[in-house]
């Protein structure tokens, strides 16, 4: 990993932001996004608050546990490409980045998720009814901001989030028989997290009011980059590094949510990778009628070393490749060179 950019205060965080600004050509650039960066904070906190006490725990709750900012990162990036961090832009951004956290709660709803961004989920400490209402009320949140900014942006928001949407309720009811389940899985990929980093770098091109002929290239970039970035959350979700990813190690496996390194696990056809597939498929059975959890510790540590890991690891790369062959329109020069730096990033982290 490249060191630490001196004098940042969010570089390292993911090494993502360190990885991305690396260079003296992207010392102004990282300094504009950072300032971006801490005034979408400071909208978040403003816009997350609600009158009712309850309802304003739960809504801060998870925005004060932590988070790595991606898709506002990518936003603040894209409007280099018009006029930069203007409030337009901080807006959008702001508005993506609360939907993102409302994604979350629904999410760990659905994972059966106990922790995220190294605290108890929000389902797990008010319950599903609480945790479901608080990701809705986000959401409406984030309408009303993009409602702020007229027709265009409040259809990107509602696009965004139908994609999102469908793209969680694929992967919940899987492929329909005799449906390739990678090629499958892979849409659901792009669906609900390609969707929202797309329109993260789409809405940091039109908020800016940057050329027209650049959006294209950053929506396609964008939705490939977010491939490559669930790729890796997947591989990620194997590591027995809790203290790092802050979620605990195997949530989806062990919740029969499937994930790419099982699925390619399930295109190999030699004896031990059948038998550790087997293992697997057992193992949930087990723990959905309510054995402990940990007897599936071992089979993904073999999963983790397993030969469909480092597939998936290739697999972000390749989408990665494709993402940065997209900024082809782009100019040369800094921003082109820090979203290429992002892409890199996004398929080689480990938080
Ligand atoms: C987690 O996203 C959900 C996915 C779409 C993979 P992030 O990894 O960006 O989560 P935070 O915001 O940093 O917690
Ligand atoms: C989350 O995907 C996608 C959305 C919230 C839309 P995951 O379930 O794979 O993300 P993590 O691993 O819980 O963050
Ligand atoms: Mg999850
Ligand atoms: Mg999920």
């Amino acid at each position: 990993m490249t060191p630490s950019v001196p004098g940042s205060h969010i570089a390292g965080k993911l090494g993502l932001t360190d990885r991305t600004f690396a260079g003296p050509r992207s010392r102004t650039l990282l300094s504009a996004v950072e300032a971006g960066l801490k005034r979408v904070d400071a909208a978040l906190e403003r816009e997350l608050r609600v009158t009712d006490a309850l309802a304003d725990a739960t809504s801060r709750y998870l925005y004060e546990a932590g988070g790595k900012r991606v898709r506002p990162m990518l936003a603040l990036l894209a409007a280099q490409l018009g006029d930069g961090v203007t409030d337009d832009v901080i807006e959008g951004a702001t508005a993506l980045e609360m939907t993102h956290l409302g994604s979350l709660y629904h999410d760990d709803v659905m994972d059966a998720a106990d922790k995220r961004r190294g605290v108890p989920s929000a389902h797990a400490v008010w319950g599903n009814s609480v945790a479901i209402l608080t990701g809705d009320l986000l959401f409406s949140r984030a309408s009303q901001i993009m409602a702020r900014h007229g027709d265009r942006a409040i259809r990107l928001q509602a696009d965004t989030f139908e994609r999102l949407v469908l793209g969680q309720m694929h992967e919940t009811v899987g492929p329909a028989a005799g449906e390739d389940p990678v090629a499958f899985y892979l849409q659901v990929l792009s669906d609900k997290t390609g969707s929202l980093i797309a329109a993260a770098a789409q809405a940091g091109v039109i908020f800016a009011n940057g050329p027209e002929e650049y959006e294209a290239a950053m929506v396609t970039f964008g939705e490939k980059a977010g491939v490559a970035f669930q790729l890796l959350d997947d591989v990620i979700d194997l590591s027995d590094d809790p203290e790092e990813t802050g979620k605990v190690p195997g949530t989806d496996l062990r919740a029969g949510v499937p994930t790419m390194p099982y699925l390619l696990l399930g295109q190999r056809t030699d004896a031990s990778s059948g038998e550790l597939r087997a293992r697997i498929d057992d193992g949930v059975s087990r723990i959905a009628e309510g054995d402990d959890p940990a007897l599936l510790d071992e089979p993904l540590a073999r999963l983790r070393e397993h030969e469909a890991t480092r597939a998936t690891r290739e697999l972000a790369n390749a989408w990665s490749q494709e993402a940065i062959d997209a900024l082809e329109p782009l100019p040369d020069g800094p921003v082109r060179e820090a979203l290429t730096r992002f892409a890199e990033a996004v398929a080689d982290r480990s938080s």
